[in-house]
């Protein structure tokens, strides 16, 4: 088992725990930290059939009231109506401002539960135990939540931080491939950032059987980005590479592009246009893009670099007539450029020129 901190704004700190039969246990680890309440755990049609009888239990042997509310599984749950069902649940259960919400699932789960609990009675706590890589490695940790509008992905949120994140690496055993690589895209892009041992695992190792230390390091720089900088006005920023592409490409695709499979796309683009422009030595670019297609990723857009302008003109990251995009200069290191959107084009394009 492996436990680290980050410290959240305000200085309180919370607990990240990694390790094997966390879902069996959490009700313990969980009344560490919080006296026992009402609780309600938030999941998903395809993990409530195998954790949430598992968590219930743990929880209410632990002394907790437990109620459940349980989603349709995919990104369609990450909208305004299942959000406002959820808040009726909780007003349902009469929680109270002293009570908790678990959210039990991948990053949909932690996204839309994190934003009812941080609006619910003007914000109750809430814990995350994610049960996909994706999550584990990046939306689970540093309070970021949401749910999409029509208008695009992530368009109303809040930063709310958890008290605590319980991750049971054996639910990851149940991913599929797919879901692994979704993962695997999150883990890459931190490791092109600032971990290049957690990027030698990806491109040399063999990351399934690493899980633990795979997860641990992640967390270990999200943690100190968002000590850093918990409400993106400056370093946070930088976790955003590869991802101002990939929302395009998700809405393009009608969310049927996964949000891994486009991040690995973004991260080939900005690659790819870092080499074009001097930023990064082509080697490093050949070595990353290798190793995104190692890890059963996509390096090549289907789409053209207007249209994906176009739809990402509006991503939440526009701040009046500029946004902030993230290039590698090396493995290990990346750099912030404020462009105005009009320059959004040309950047993608040189992401798209020569990739086969
Ligand atoms: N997923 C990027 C962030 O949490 O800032």
């Amino acid at each position: 088992m492996k436990k680290q901190i980050l410290t959240a704004p305000g200085g309180e700190s919370y607990p990240i725990l990694t390790g094997s039969g966390l879902i069996n246990t959490c009700g313990q680890e969980i009344s560490s930290i919080v006296k026992p309440c009402r609780v309600m755990i938030i999941s998903d049609t395809n993990v409530a059939p195998l954790y949430l009888e598992i968590v219930r239990k743990s929880l209410a042997d632990a002394g907790f009231s437990v109620n459940t509310h349980v989603v349709s599984a995919g990104e369609g749950s990450k909208s305004v109506a299942v959000f406002g069902a959820l808040l009726e649940s909780f007003a349902e259960a009469k929680m109270t401002r002293t009570d908790l919400a678990v959210a039990l699932g991948g990053g949909v789960i932690g996204d839309l539960t994190g934003f009812a609990a941080g609006c619910y009675l003007r914000g109750i706590r809430f814990v995350q135990m994610p049960t996909t890589l994706l999550s584990a490695v990046d939306a689970s940790v540093g309070g970021k939540t949401a749910v999409n509008l029509q208008h695009g992905k992530n368009l109303a949120g809040l930063f709310h931080q958890p008290i605590g994140v319980y991750c049971d690496v054996d639910t990851l055993q149940t991913l599929t491939p797919h879901e692994m690589a979704d993962g695997a895209a999150e883990a890459i892009k931190t490791g092109i950032l600032g971990n290049p041992d957690l990027f030698s695992i990806y491109e040399n190792g063999n990351p399934l059987s690493e899980l633990e230390d795979v997860i641990s390091h992640a967390v270990a720089y999200k943690s100190m980005i968002v000590t850093e900088d918990p409400e993106e006005h400056g370093v946070r920023k930088l976790l955003n590479l590869g991802h101002t592409p990939a929302h395009a490409i998700e809405r393009m695709s009608n969310f049927v592009i996964s949000h891994g499979h486009a991040v690995a796309i973004g991260l080939a683009m900005m690659t790819r246009a870092a080499v074009k422009r001097g930023y990064l030595e082509s080697d490093e670019g050949t070595r990353i893009l290798h190793t995104i297609a190692r890890n059963n990723l996509p390096v090549v857009c289907p789409y053209q670099a207007k249209e994906m302008a176009e739809i990402a003109a509006i991503d939440k990251k526009a701040a009046a007539s500029q946004i902030t995009v993230i290039l590698p200069e090396k493995i290990g290191r990346c750099r912030m450029e404020k462009i105005a959107i009009s320059e959004l084009e040309a950047l993608f394009a040189d992401g798209l020129e020569g990739q086969a």
